[in-house]
């Protein structure tokens, strides 16, 4: 880790624990202030916390639900307000929902991509003046997923809206390259965190209930069976971020272990680039 971040803010939603804690920690290491964003309010203030009294960065939290366009913008207000710039944004919050496809309801697509797409897109929306206030080392990270390079059965609405991270991440990348902020789009894979947990407890009462169906589970991991190595700590998968931003780094792989399936949908795909080339 070379970059230093000492007098810059990063922001961070989902931060209440996992991956965006586990991101907000690696930043305020690096010298940075921290913002910690979730909707859970008091998981947000933990890390916050914690963050503050181990490393004596600025830091701050408040709820937001990024699921509500007036909820995020308000949280940029106070970011702004409490630690008066934002350098590095992780727009980090998802929420899974499994399910056949034919058993997946318009309310878990609406829930999913709410959150997943429109949540990502109203975060950057939301913070952008602001990274576009500063100057100098800026960074936009998206947390896609290892489903987007492997996807796998009964995980439709989820990966769909990652692939929609992507595609967002991508025109994102191309618009602000201009101006010198980078964005990386960020792919998961298996990490020990509260994902299945917190995403039940997030889901808006007004769309019905939800619950993690073990069949489900069960069929994904017959689909692509997870080796020893694949479920690892958010800590421990993140340790390249920083040198990835640094370099401008387009996307950052937390895992090796989904290359093959990656490979086999590239060369599908060289192949019927192929064939076309030849008719
Ligand atoms: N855990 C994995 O194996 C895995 C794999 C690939 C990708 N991911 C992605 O990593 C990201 C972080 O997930 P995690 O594994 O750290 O899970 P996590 O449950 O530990 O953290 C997610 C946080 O998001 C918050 N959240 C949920 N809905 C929200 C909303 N509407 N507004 C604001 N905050 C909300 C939750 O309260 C929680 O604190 C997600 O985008 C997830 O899809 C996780």
């Amino acid at each position: 880790m070379t970059v230093d971040l000492a007098g810059k803010v990063a922001t961070v939603t989902g931060a209440g624990s996992g991956l965006g804690a586990a991101m907000a920690r690696c930043f305020a290491e690096a010298g940075a202030g921290v913002a910690a964003l979730d909707i859970d309010e008091a998981g947000a203030a933990a890390t916050a916390a914690a963050i503050g009294d181990e490393l004596g960065v600025p830091t701050t939290s408040v709820r937001v639900d990024v699921g509500d366009p007036a909820s995020i913008t308000a949280a940029a207000s106070h970011v702004e307000a409490t630690l008066g710039r934002c350098d590095v944004l992780c727009a980090n919050v998802g929420v899974q929902q499994f399910g056949a496809i034919d058993a997946l309801s318009d309310e878990d697509w609406q829930w999913v991509i709410g959150v997943n797409v429109l949540g990502t897109v109203r975060t950057v929306r939301a913070f952008l003046p602001l990274i576009r206030a500063a100057e100098g080392f800026r960074r936009i990270v998206l947390t896609a997923s290892s489903s987007v390079l492997s996807p796998g059965v009964r995980l439709g609405a989820y990966q769909t809206s990652k692939f929609a991270v992507m595609g967002f991440g991508e025109t994102l990348r191309d618009e602000l390259a201009g101006e010198g902020i980078g964005v990386t789009i960020l792919f998961p894979g298996g990490m020990i965190t509260r994902h299945l947990e917190s995403s039940v407890l997030a889901r808006p009462a007004a769309l019905g209930p939800t619950e993690v169906d073990p069949a489900d589970l069960d069929a994904m991991l017959a689909q692509k069976p997870m080796a020893d190595g694949d479920v690892v700590m958010p800590e421990h998968a993140i340790r390249n971020l920083l040198a990835d931003l640094e370099a401008d780094e387009p996307y950052s792989v937390t895992h090796g272990s989904y290359r093959p399936y990656y490979e086999a949908r590239r060369d599908a795909m060289d192949a019927a680039l192929d064939r076309m080339e030849r008719s």
